[in-house]
């Protein structure tokens, strides 16, 4: 177990300030795919995860907890037990790789032109992956040879429950999502559309986890399930809210990919969105990561080729973000779903998933539309944009929005003397009384203390020094300005408050 050190190393820095430990558990030497959220990083992924349940709940969403722990008969029925699946490769020793990333790393790039088509790596089939291996002589790190051979590994985690039923811990929570659809139907009083979201675990057996806390085999979903029928998605009302939006739309067309400089009321009219429901989700998604706080300029939306969309989905597109360390990479997926899956767990359960239609008169089975993401990336995408190290001060920075900040304000004496320590105590514990994560700090230089809190992104520091006693004011210290303004104390919190809310700037 070390503690790394390396200047500007985003890991090293994630792992020595607290947020994220592992591969957990680090004592056992650590098992891939699997991370400990430390107390900053829970802290941070608490805000992102706030955030999400306050956006989908503005907009109509319910929350749902349904169960990890699944028997097989739902995976059966979704398709995932028959199509949920990686394609793994071994080397002559015996090793295993996914076959399309060892492709993509030696290649450097994520597409190859076959047969005169650009087609995508990740989307190929392994009759075009082995064409690629062979063609380009790829082979296995330290240029073991690849058995030219490849099998789809499927990525459900079984388990048992009982003596020995055969049961799989959920690799989506949608599927879990769709399940209780006639309850539903009596909850939301027969009328469509509803919303219903959850946030909680999923699990995927990836046959080589990497890229730190954005692909493991355990990790948090956050995926919103929107309930519609079929006709109402043109005419769908909410979509006159955001139809003059223009989003970074990177659409998949007969030539390749175009950027979109369309509203997506005119995107839905020239069919490069197929409906205005679908346009609303995707409007939505883009909202729920500008909340998170992610810059406008590191978002896109990009379509799916149709060979690399999910079996389940109809269209597909990606929220995208570029990140410092990856580039542009998948942080959520829109999929239409249409009435794939409640027809799917009608047939196996044998029950009628359907609703009544007040329009058509008829009995009809619902369409369904997904936002479908995780909180671990977005709150690796924090962490990788807004950290820093800084050449000029030598010290890590981490420049996060103010209202996303694991730690929200630190309060200090000046000095060790006299009374200023119990005065600062006290305000620290009314900050946290009221709600806002503070904390204390009264060891080293005042300066050295600053620089602490700035490491890990607190954006105000108040100190408490001899004008305190004298006219009950305290300084306030902005993280990015360096600026300090002097606060009655008794004003802090409705001032701190104020801050977060971005109703005032120091
Ligand atoms: N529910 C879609 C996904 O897990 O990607």
């Amino acid at each position: 177990m070390s503690v790394m050190t390396g200047k500007g190393d985003l890991i090293a820095w994630i792992t020595r300030k607290g947020f994220v430990w592992g591969p957990s558990p680090e004592i056992y030497g650590g098992s891939a795919g699997f991370y400990d959220y430390a107390p900053l990083g829970k802290l941070l992924k608490n805000r992102v995860e706030a955030v999400i349940r306050e956006t989908f709940i503005k907009q109509g969403f319910w929350e749902m907890e349904c169960p990890i722990v699944t028997p097989k008969a739902v995976w059966e029925a979704s398709g995932h037990l028959s199509g949920f699946s990686d394609p793994l490769i071994k080397d002559e020793q015996g090793n295993v790789y996914r076959a399309d990333d060892l492709i993509e790393e030696q290649l450097g790039k994520d597409d190859y032109e076959l047969d005169g088509k650009t087609i995508k790596i990740d989307g190929a089939s392994q009759e075009q992956l082995l064409r690629i291996i062979k063609q380009e002589k790829v082979t296995a790190p330290g240029g073991k040879k690849l058995i030219p051979e490849i099998k789809q590994h499927n990525l459900m985690m079984r388990t048992t429950t009982g003596l020995d039923q055969e049961a799989y811990n959920r690799p989506e929570t949608a599927t879990t999502t769709y399940l209780p659809f006639i309850r539903y139907l009596h909850h939301f009083r027969d009328k469509l559309p509803f919303g219903v979201f959850q946030i909680g675990k999923a699990f995927r057996n990836e046959i080589s986890p990497r890229q730190h806390i954005l692909r493991q085999r355990e990790f948090t979903q956050a995926e919103a399930q929107l309930f519609l029928f079929k006709e109402q998605k043109n005419g769908y009302e909410p979509f006159d809210g955001v139809k003059d939006k223009k989003l970074p739309l990177l659409h998949h067309g007969k030539d390749g990919y175009e950027e979109l400089d369309l509203t997506l009321k005119e995107a839905v009219k020239q069919e490069k969105l197929k409906n205005e429901a679908y346009a609303w989700t995707l409007a939505l998604a883009y909202d729920l990561f500008r909340n998170m706080g992610i810059p406008e300029n590191k978002i896109r939306l990009r379509q799916h080729e149709p060979e690399k969309m999910s079996f389940y989905a109809d269209d597909a597109w990606d929220v995208e973000v570029e990140l410092n360390s990856y580039g542009w990479f998948e942080v959520c997926g829109v999929h239409d779903r249409t009435d794939y899956d409640l027809t799917q767990h009608a047939k196996h359960a044998k029950q009628k998933l359907e609703a009544r239609n007040e329009k058509t008169g008829k009995k009809e089975v619902p369409h369904v539309l997904e936002i479908a993401f995780g909180t671990d990336r977005p709150t690796y995408a924090l962490m990788d944009l807004y950290y820093q190290y800084d050449e000029k001060k030598e010290q890590d920075t981490f420049t996060i929005p103010a209202n996303m900040a694991p730690i929200q304000a630190a309060v200090f004496p000046l000095v060790n003397k006299e009374d200023l320590p119990s005065i600062a105590k006290n305000i620290q514990e009314e900050l946290q009384a009221a709600g806002l994560v503070a904390v204390y700090d009264q060891s080293g230089t005042v300066g050295r203390r600053y620089a602490r809190m700035d490491e890990v992104g607190t954006p105000y520091c108040v100190t408490v020094d001899f004008d305190t006693k004298k006219d009950g004011t305290v300084t306030v210290r902005n993280r990015d300005s360096t600026k300090q303004v002097r606060v009655k104390k008794d004003d802090l919190l409705p001032f701190l408050r104020d801050l977060f809310c971005a109703k005032r700037t120091i």
